[in-house]
């Protein structure tokens, strides 16, 4: 039988390849795991408790907001609050930024963003949805509360990011940028145990992944791609939860999309929140990541807590070939070739 390694205990031995690290980052980490645990307890019981349902409130993005968010929401921001490991959460279920001030003496270097649940549309009918995460070490003056410029920091500025699925089995997948690690929690004893180690996404995959009702909204460079993977035979699947399609993708290879419409002329999905945390995760693990104008995603400069981006992530050549059509097919990048 393998060794078993639970999260703690790979977060703990972790911390020494940080030499100057003083355990603030692996106590985030836990916190985020203690999070994730309540989170899934009530996940997993939401079709028996009357929590489900659309609250009668919208998040700061427009989007409805079913309770169960609030309710991750609420667990993350208190996890975090309590342990004073940092200074300050930005959620995207909350318009403004929260400073957190010192608990005792401790002050923190640090700041979450977070996307409490991930996919919150596919609740009410039992499929994955997750919770996203994202630290960055704050740039404001350690004595004082945090500012907003904490937050407004490019994704290569991040420390470490996860997810957690709440899926048919519940994992955590995190990266503090030496690799990704996957764990998945044992629902007996209440620990995440490490599964999956130093996750490689592969080069190529057969699967695509994007809201292709649209595709007569795309731009006309996104339709060829998208016809191309069609061509190729290569199948298409697509959660609406983006975590869940990214997760599938990191695994199994593949390319997810979710390039500008009509309606979201910016892409849908948060920079913040879903998408440099997401790419953090991917390119640590080998892949790419890049918008549908072809910026790096964790290059590109963050001026709203709220921003949204399109994108294209995933299997290193995939990303490339989809970043060749853009060359050949957009009328503002076109080379000509
Ligand atoms: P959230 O539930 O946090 O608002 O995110 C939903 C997002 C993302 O997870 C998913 O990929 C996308 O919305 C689906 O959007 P469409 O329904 O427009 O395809
Ligand atoms: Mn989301
Ligand atoms: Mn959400």
């Amino acid at each position: 039988m393998n060794r078993i390694v639970t999260l703690d205990e790979f977060i703990i031995r972790r911390q020494k390849d940080f030499p100057f690290a003083s355990g603030e980052l692996t106590g985030l980490l836990r916190d985020i795991g203690v999070a994730a645990k309540i989170v899934n307890r009530e996940v997993n019981k939401a079709g028996l408790v009357n929590i489900l349902g659309v609250a009668d409130s919208q998040n700061t993005s427009g989007d409805s907001v079913q309770k169960l968010d609030l309710y991750a929401n609420e667990i993350l921001i208190d996890c975090l609050k309590n342990s004073g490991e940092c200074c300050g959460i930005a959620s995207e279920e909350n318009e403004d930024f929260i400073s957190i001030p010192a608990v005792e003496t401790k002050t923190s270097k640090y700041v979450v963003v977070f996307d409490p649940l991930d996919g919150s549309s596919n609740i009410d009918v039992n499929v994955s949805v997750g919770t996203i995460f994202g630290i960055y070490r704050r740039k404001s003056d350690e004595g004082g509360p945090c500012e907003l410029g904490d937050f407004l920091q490019s994704g290569t500025a991040l420390v470490a990011a996860g997810y957690v699925l709440y899926g048919t089995s519940t994992m955590l997948v995190y990266t503090t940028g030496r690799g990704v690690n996957g764990f998945t929690l044992d629902p007996s004893i209440g620990e995440f145990l490490l599964s999956h180690r130093d996750i490689q996404i592969p080069k190529r995959g057969n699967y695509y992944s994007v809201n292709q009702g649209y595709y007569l909204k795309f731009d006309v460079e996104m339709r060829r791609y998208i016809d191309h993977c069609s061509d190729l035979n290569l199948r298409l699947r697509y959660i609406g939860s983006m975590v869940s399609d990214v997760h599938r993708i990191l695994f199994q290879g593949g390319i997810f999309l979710y390039p500008n419409t009509r309606k979201y002329p910016n892409g849908k999905l948060r920079l913040v929140y879903e998408c440099n945390p997401l790419s953090y995760i991917v390119e640590q693990a080998g892949g790419k990541s890049i918008s549908c104008q072809l910026e790096r995603i964790m290059e590109v400069p963050v001026e709203d807590l709220h921003q949204r981006v399109t994108i294209a992530i995933g299997s290193p050549e995939m990303v490339d070939e989809m970043k060749h059509f853009v060359h050949r097919y957009s009328p503002a990048l076109s080379n000509g070739n």
